[in-house]
């Protein structure tokens, strides 16, 4: 039987949610993965070093015994001081995360206008502080446009800024991948539902709420290319799930929230998709060693293994519905 040993897995995007639902979902990440970058879109959002603190100090005591390092993030508001920056990074938070006012679930405190003198300076400090931003980079514009529409935000901001170091968060155009060829410190991470899945899936038959995330998926040209990158363990991206649970009744609603919960299935589709492209040898780089370079993050050392053994998706997972639920993986992680 084949099987496939990952050092130190790492997601640099998950959002955990706090109370009951972060005691529900936290083991899946926790159990397989050596950290994640912890989103800060809770219902208040996470805008001072204080209160990521308290939730990181939450989600300690959510897993106890597990090895798990939960990197954390801060929300990008437009009061933030250099005292509070220079206060989050003595407290060991690297990254700060921008949401456009708007733009996804939990954005509403986000910033309205991104090129502003306030918002300038701040990302002055965070470059003169050696801090990473990470961004939800969607314009207002027409939904399968958004992504394309702000990458020149993203260029503005790199190019003014040559020492930050900037993420464009669940990459899902194809035109994003030049973006980062071309800037030495852009970076991106990528979804295992943009590795998989296209519009067609979302909505070409029945529609599938399960299936609906912001960035919307996209094109199937957009897929190969995202595919493409993945499978090569392109040097300057990193696996982030951008695992979002809501609710069954918010997902299956006439105002369906977005947000697809993808944790529980995360290593064994990943392994399938590598395996059926031939390009196994390569995921350990995809899930763990680009980001631990890119991020300088010190490895723990923690071992996940995956048998080539079918197993089943779950209808449900702790009362959050996965995709492919009921469907068949030719993975399963040994217990
Ligand atoms: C909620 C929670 O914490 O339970 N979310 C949140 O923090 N934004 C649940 C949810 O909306 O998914
Ligand atoms: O689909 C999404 N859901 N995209 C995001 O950027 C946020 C996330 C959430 O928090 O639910
Ligand atoms: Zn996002
Ligand atoms: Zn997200």
């Amino acid at each position: 039987m084949e099987r496939l040993t990952l050092i130190d897995p790492l997601d640099m995007h998950l959002h955990l949610r706090e109370g009951e639902t972060l005691k529900r979902v936290l083991p899946y990440t926790a159990n397989l993965f050596s950290g994640a970058v912890v989103m800060p879109n809770l219902k208040t959002p996470l805008c001072t070093t204080q209160e990521v603190l308290s939730y990181k100090k939450s989600i300690e005591e959510a897993c106890p015994k597990e090895r798990f390092i939960p990197f954390m993030t801060l929300f990008f508001h437009e009061n933030l001081t250099l005292e509070e920056l220079t206060l989050a990074q003595i407290e060991g938070i690297r990254i700060i995360k921008l949401y456009p006012k708007g733009s996804t679930t939990g954005s509403e405190a986000g910033v309205a206008q991104i090129l502003t003198p306030k918002t300038l300076q701040i990302l002055e400090t965070m470059q003169s502080l050696g801090l990473i931003l990470s961004m939800h980079g969607e314009s207002g514009g027409f939904v399968l446009e958004r992504e394309f529409e702000f990458l020149s935000v993203y260029e503005e901001i790199a190019r003014t800024f040559p020492k930050l170091q900037i993420i464009i968060e669940h990459m899902s155009d194809a035109r994003s991948l030049e973006r980062i060829e071309r800037f030495s410190n852009l970076y991106g991470t990528l979804t295992l539902h943009h590795l998989l899945y296209t519009l067609d899936d979302l909505l070409g038959q029945a529609l599938n709420p399960h299936l609906f995330c912001k960035p919307v998926l996209k094109l199937p040209r957009d897929r190969e290319a995202l595919q493409k990158a993945a499978l090569g363990a392109h040097p300057k991206i990193s696996f982030g799930s951008d695992s979002a649970p809501h609710p069954k009744e918010a997902k299956e609603s006439a105002k369906g929230a977005a947000g697809i919960f993808s944790a529980p299935l995360l290593l064994p589709l990943l392994a399938e998709l590598f395996e059926r492209h031939g390009k196994l040898e390569n995921l350990q780089a995809f899930v763990s060693d680009n980001a631990h370079r890119i991020y300088g993050i010190a490895p723990l050392g923690k071992r996940v293994t995956l048998l080539q053994e079918e197993s089943l998706i779950e209808e449900d997972y702790s009362g959050f519905i996965p995709p492919e639920a009921g469907k068949r993986v030719r993975w399963r992680v040994e217990s």
